[in-house]
């Protein structure tokens, strides 16, 4: 496949985005491919599930139905959005890693969803991307590693890799009522970390202009940039759906209750700052706050 690579500034994008991979296309990809599509721009989608490619050729989108972990080239690309995550096992994105090797063509930027958990506990600080990385769980190890997977692909390919450093995404579909209606109780408020979080729509467009105008080697946190409690989180959206509110309990039942992996984010408490996103991306975010995103909630998220 031979393309060519157009300037990615403002001035081309008003004209239409350069052609784009989506690899690891679920609900944000969606989304993303949504925003890219509507200014022009040419999309194509890696799913690995047939079901789930007819709403991505609804919308205008090529789809490959490709397993990831069945790495092929992909060819050349001005645009890849990598989202999608590392296996559910070990210290490494094996799949990410594998994928990268198979590379034959030119990819010229990449936008990489990464996770906030890279930062580990912060005790509650707020904390901007020049905080130390310090994983904590085998599932934020597994990010970091992505993180220098691409860093190391960088220097050998000559390729534009941006990272955005994502906290908990919500949004229609993504609620969670399930754990609520089975009554799971939360964190009481004095005991609760600090959790950040980001509305997908926000996520998608704060994607975009990352491919847009985001800096080469540049990791962004994109947040809504006013954390709260998780107590708060499930409390609130209790209310909004008009469900029990959650039984609150201390830190020694909850640990005796809670999974591992549940009992992992109560570990880590951080604020992010989201100045960097604000500045140099002009990332404005829709849903400023959970109230704002929760205004929003329809009878179809019920
Ligand atoms: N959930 C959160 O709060 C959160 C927070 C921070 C970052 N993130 C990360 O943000 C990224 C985007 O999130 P999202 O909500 O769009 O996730 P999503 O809806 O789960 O989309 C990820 C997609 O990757 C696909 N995928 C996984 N393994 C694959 C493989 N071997 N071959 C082909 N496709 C594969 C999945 O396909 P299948 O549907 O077939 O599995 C899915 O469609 C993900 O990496 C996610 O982990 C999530």
């Amino acid at each position: 496949m031979n393309r060519t690579h157009p300037a990615l500034s403002d001035s081309a994008w008003a004209e239409s985005p350069p052609p784009s991979l989506i690899a690891g296309c679920g609900d944000i990809g969606l989304r993303v491919s949504q925003r890219l599509r509507q200014c022009g721009g040419e999309v194509t989608a890696i799913v690995r599930d047939p079901q789930k490619a007819s709403a991505l050729e609804r919308g205008g989108c090529q789809v490959r139905i490709e397993n990831l972990d069945r790495p092929s080239d992909a060819g050349d690309w001005p645009l890849l959005f990598w989202f999608a995550p590392p296996p559910v096992q070990g210290v490494e994105d094996t799949r990410l890693r594998a994928w990268l090797a198979a590379q034959r063509g030119r990819i010229r930027r990449v936008i990489y969803i990464s996770t906030s958990g890279v930062y580990g506990d912060c005790e509650g600080r707020w904390i901007d991307e020049n905080a130390a990385l310090r994983p904590q769980s085998d599932r934020a190890r597994r990010r970091v590693d992505a993180e220098a997977a691409w860093a190391q692909w960088a220097q050998c390919s000559g390729a534009e890799v941006i990272t955005l450093r994502v906290p908990g995404i919500y949004g229609p579909g993504r609620w969670p009522l399930e754990r609520l209606r089975q009554g799971m109780p939360v964190l009481r408020p004095e005991d609760s970390p600090w959790s950040n979080r980001i509305h997908a729509d926000d996520l998608a467009q704060a994607a975009v202009l990352a491919a847009q105008r985001g800096q080469a080697g540049r990791a962004y946190n994109v947040a809504d940039g006013t954390p709260t409690t998780m107590c708060d989180y499930f409390t609130r959206c209790a209310r909004a759906f008009g469900l029990p509110q959650p039984e609150q309990v201390d830190r020694d039942t909850a640990q005796r209750i809670f999974t591992p992996a549940m009992w992992s984010f109560m570990e880590e408490s951080k604020r992010l700052l989201i100045d960097r996103a604000r500045t140099e991306l002009g990332f404005v975010p829709q849903y400023p706050d959970l109230a704002s995103g929760l205004a929003d909630v329809s009878a179809s998220d019920r």
